[in-house]
């Protein structure tokens, strides 16, 4: 594993950014471009790492001070959406399809009063970015797990080993090792042998 920080420029971007110095990406995985930087703000020593042979490509990563997202080795994520103010885990081998959003917080404020004050505080700054108050639950997506496009993984979620999510499903709990699921919210349709 190298840091990005010795290059803060990726040489075949398209963007003109630049990675973040608390990125880690192993030497054999793909980040495709500093765009995905516009809404990281994690400040902990290692707010993304990428590991071997793995790839990251058109995806938004909405990562707030004390975000921690991890992608495991050959894991394949691309034109995502990955918010995270605590954790997000992505095991080995998971394949993450398009327009997945995986979030371990919901950012805005269920109570109504609340959000109200946050869109009226968020319209007096430059940036309009909203301040997160909402409890955050880390994300595990296991080894092996496949996500179908524009499926949406809600805080707290554990995806078990193995198991598959259908496109377009809302997986609000825990999903058990090696099992289908889908719809909204999702629910197992299927099982796999492991
Ligand atoms: C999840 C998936 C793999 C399941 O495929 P499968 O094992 O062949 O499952 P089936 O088609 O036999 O469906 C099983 C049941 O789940 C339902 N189902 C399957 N996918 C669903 C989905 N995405 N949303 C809601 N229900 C779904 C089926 O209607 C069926 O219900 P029934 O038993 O009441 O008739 C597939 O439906 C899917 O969503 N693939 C995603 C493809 C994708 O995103 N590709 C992009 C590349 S990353």
């Amino acid at each position: 594993m190298t840091s990005a920080s010795w290059s803060n420029k990726l040489a075949h971007d398209w963007y003109p950014g630049t990675i973040p110095p608390n990125v880690c990406v192993c030497n054999t995985a793909y980040l495709g471009t500093s765009y995905s930087f516009q809404e990281y703000h994690s400040t902990v020593s290692i707010g993304l790492r990428i590991g071997r042979g793995a790839s990251l490509d058109k995806t938004v990563l909405d990562v707030g001070p004390n975000g921690q997202v991890s992608l495991g080795e050959f894991a394949f994520v691309s034109s995502a959406r990955i918010i995270c103010d605590s954790e997000v885990e992505i095991g080995d081998y998971a394949l993450i399809g398009w327009n997945v959003v995986i979030m371990d917080n919901y950012r805005v404020p269920v109570d109504v009063e609340r959000r109200r004050h946050e869109l009226e505080r968020s319209s007096l700054q430059p940036e309009r970015r909203l301040e997160n108050e909402c409890e955050s639950r880390p994300v595990r997506i296991g080894r092996n797990v496949w996500i179908g496009f524009e499926a949406c993984v809600l805080p707290g979620v554990i995806i078990g080993e193995g198991s598959i999510v259908g496109a377009r499903s809302v997986v609000t709990e825990n999903v058990p090792p090696f099992t289908v699921i889908a719809g909204n919210p999702a629910r197992i349709v299927g099982v796999l042998d492991h």
